[in-house]
């Protein structure tokens, strides 16, 4: 304990009434954001981008502007208040116990905490002068992977409870000539779309109001470039997204400086949160890397904090698997299950998992127009139950993993019929369904533990289960809860209690079960965060698992999570050969989803030799650095290349895009990248399909500096859609 405490290096800096003003540098290995006080202790930013090697000059930063005072106040502030002194668009606003609506927040105090050589934690205390409300800025910074964690905590001691009308995670100023914004729309079957937005002036939102299902129709993610539009290898570039499994918004507001003013954080939308004395309101982080090298390395940054600090169990393992959703759907039975272990084991991978469809009696799941709620197996499938399907897949020689969707409810349901207290719904009005059901009220304890009990149950009777697949379709239309009715909460609290309740149920079964891997679905990749992230291994980036629309999903999905958490599974969705379904399932956590029977022997063949290469190859992909070498959105093909931090194994992945006549042939090579110069490597085209020829054997050995300047020709064509090439270190 004392060693631990003497490795935390406390310096805490108080400092009330300011003559002289306050400088405070959060930095990581190359990026500062700095904040000062001003005349009046406002606290605000005076840079963001490269740090200063003499921090002693952060002190000029504010004498080289020239920014006069303007009739909307302060536009650079830290976290903007609203009701006082700023006209613009506030971080920050309050109903206080006596009605009034005003805030301001002085700067108080600071305190740096090094929590080891590279984490390190930034608090800061802002004050309402007048109603003592007090705001907490936190900062951790991880230097080496150039991250900004940043969220705030808000408290206050009136003689009653305030409502919160705004409570932002994070409110940055950034100062450049042009911003760009890179940021996604889609729906089922289309996620991740990309558009790009030189912003205006005015205010651009990205926000989500759908409740449950949030990203359905954006994400929480995006890419701010600076100055002019970054590539992949230049350019001043900013990923940012909001650890958040519900509504959030992020407001883009150029000011008259033509600078750029972000708020980002929960959505407030019908979201006023009421706030009792002494208790904390703790918003969700926003996370956020710089990088003045591009995307590339702006990505590469991101991965390395999600693997090592994020994503559970992002160092680690993660198991191929046999899905069974494209394969049967809802209409299979033990029988046909066990033919698909087997299956499962033939192609090699290490697990089943078994989809929606297996449980609810009365109102059996046939379709997902009944049943969810229920979860007990269904006699009519499942006879002998789950155990009994644990059983019969190991002897077949696979884990066996399961399917939930625990957080909804059918109307055609017992679950339903007890219990319309725990359902989301308006109780004056109609029911408005999407996929038929309705989302169950997390805000509810009681609910909370009926969540947990699903998941519980399934593990306490089947201890050996390996795997869960956490699902979620719906989105939360009629957001009326009748717990919090009840206890005289009020409504607006519903969207964040949600979440909360999402999060505490998580946390119970981390608890317990710390290690099971875990997929969060959401009807495709309708809920991927670094929220939630937290407690699942991987994720599921898109229902649809066509290739050629994978290619592109999985490019703008890879700038933000790693591939080791992004499942890609081979299908029958598109009916492109099973080399092309392969190779671009691999670039990623592979599985399946076919039934394997009715693979014709070469490609059984091929699936078992690609299942062994990828053994062979995933930890350079699961934890390696991924560089995006040719982009399919600009070029007819697509080219990426993951390297092993030692740089001594690489795979780089081809796909041609556009079949049209002039693609007959590829010209020019494509330059490598990050590998060493100085090293040979060989070079090796593998996932070949029986009966034909590799052009690379791995005779032909380069140097990475010939790799990287000159490069290799995947010598993509018709007959050679997706090519897949190994470069291994030769002594
Ligand atoms: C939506 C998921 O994205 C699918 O993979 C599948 O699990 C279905 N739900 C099952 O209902």
């Amino acid at each position: 304990m004392k060693k631990l405490l003497s490795f935390f290096c406390i310096l805490v800096l108080n400092k009330m009434v300011s003559a002289q003003s306050t400088i405070i540098p959060i930095e990581t290995s190359e990026n500062a954001l700095v904040l000062q006080t001003d005349q009046e202790n406002h606290l605000g930013i005076i840079h963001f981008g490269k740090k200063l090697n003499h921090s002693f000059e952060y002190s000029q930063i504010s004498k080289a502007f020239d920014y006069q005072d303007n009739n909307s106040g302060i536009y650079h502030s830290v976290y903007t208040p609203g009701g006082t002194w700023s006209l613009v668009e506030p971080a920050f606003q309050v109903l206080h116990a006596d009605g009034n609506t005003s805030s301001d927040l002085m700067y108080v105090s600071h305190q740096v905490q090094q929590k080891n050589e590279n984490v390190s934690l930034t608090t800061i205390i802002l004050k309402d002068p007048v109603y003592g409300t007090e705001v907490s800025l936190f900062f951790q910074t991880f230097a080496k992977e150039n991250v900004f964690e940043q969220w705030t905590e808000i408290k206050h001691q009136e003689k009653s409870s305030i409502q919160l009308k705004k409570y932002a995670s994070a409110n940055l100023y950034f100062v450049a000539k042009d911003f760009y914004l890179h940021h996604y729309h889609g729906s089922w079957a289309k996620e991740m779309m990309p558009e790009d937005t030189r912003l205006t002036a005015g205010i651009k939102t990205l926000d989500s109001k759908l409740g449950t299902r949030a990203n359905l129709y954006q994400p929480p993610t995006f890419m701010l470039s600076f100055d002019k539009q970054s590539s992949e290898e230049s350019g001043k570039v900013l990923l940012g997204t909001l650890a958040w499994s519900g509504n959030f918004k992020m407001d883009f507001e150029k000011d008259s400086y033509n600078n750029l003013r972000l708020i980002a954080g929960i959505n407030p939308f019908a979201s006023e949160y009421t706030l009792a004395p002494n208790e904390i309101f703790k918003t969700p982080s926003f996370i956020y890397t710089y990088s003045e090298n591009g995307r590339g390395e702006a990505s590469r940054n991101m991965h390395d904090w999600a693997r090592k600090y994020r994503i559970l169990d992002g160092e680690g393992n993660r198991l191929t698997l046999l899905n069974n959703w494209e394969a049967t759907y809802f209409d299979f039975d033990e029988q046909k299950l066990a033919g698909l272990f087997k299956g499962a084991k033939e192609l090699g991978v290490d697990m089943f998992l078994l989809d929606d469809g297996w449980f609810a009696n009365k109102y059996p799941r046939n379709s997902d127009r009944a049943g969810l709620g229920d979860w007990q197996e269904n006699k009519k499938k499942l006879p002998n139950g789950i155990g009994y399907l644990v059983k019969e897949a190991t002897k077949a020689g696979v884990k066996f993993g399961i399917w939930v969707e625990p957080e909804m409810v059918n109307p055609k349901s017992e679950l339903y019929e007890k219990h319309l207290d725990w359902v989301i719904r308006e109780p004056n009005r109609p029911e408005k369904y999407f996929r038929n059901q309705l989302p169950l009220d997390l805000s509810n304890p009681e609910v909370q533990d009926f969540v947990y009990g699903v998941l519980d149950n399934l593990f306490t009777k089947n201890p050996e289960l390996a795997f869960i697949k956490w699902d979620c379709n719906a989105v939360t239309y009629n957001a009326h809860s009748i717990y919090l009715e009840k206890n005289k909460i009020p409504q607006s609290h519903l969207y964040i209690d949600y979440v909360r309740g999402l999060y505490k149920v998580l946390e119970r079964l981390r608890a317990k079960y710390p290690k099971v891997p875990m997929m969060l679905c959401s009807g495709g990749g309708g809920r991927v965060d670094y929220g939630a992230l937290k407690y699942f291994t991987e994720f599921w980036v898109s229902d649809n698992t066509d290739p050629l629309e994978r290619i592109y999903m999985q490019w703008e999905s890879s700038y933000y999570f790693p591939s080791i958490a992004e499942c890609n599974h081979i299908t029958d969705w598109s009916k492109v050969g099973i080399k092309y379904r392969t190779d671009v399932a691999m670039m990623g956590k592979m599985g399946y989803d076919i039934v394997v029977a009715q693979l014709n022997p070469q490609e059984l063949e091929f699936s078992q030799k690609a299942l062994k290469n990828y053994d062979k190859l995933k930890e350079t992909i699961w934890q390696g650095d991924l560089f995006r070498l040719v982009n399919p959105f600009e070029n007819k093909f697509a080219s990426l290349q993951y390297v092993n931090k030692q740089q001594t194994k690489s795979v780089m992945f081809n796909y041609l895009t556009i079949d049209r006549y002039d693609m007959n042939t590829l010209l020019e090579p494509v330059k490598l990248e990050g590998l060493n110069p100085s090293k040979k490597y060989s070079i090796k085209e593998i996932n070949v399909f029986p009966g034909t020829k590799p052009i690379y054997d791995g005779e032909s050995v380069y140097s990475g500096e010939f790799l990287m300047k000159i490069g290799i020709n995947p010598k993509l064509n018709h007959q050679r859609s997706s090519v897949v090439i190994e470069i291994n270190e030769q002594n």
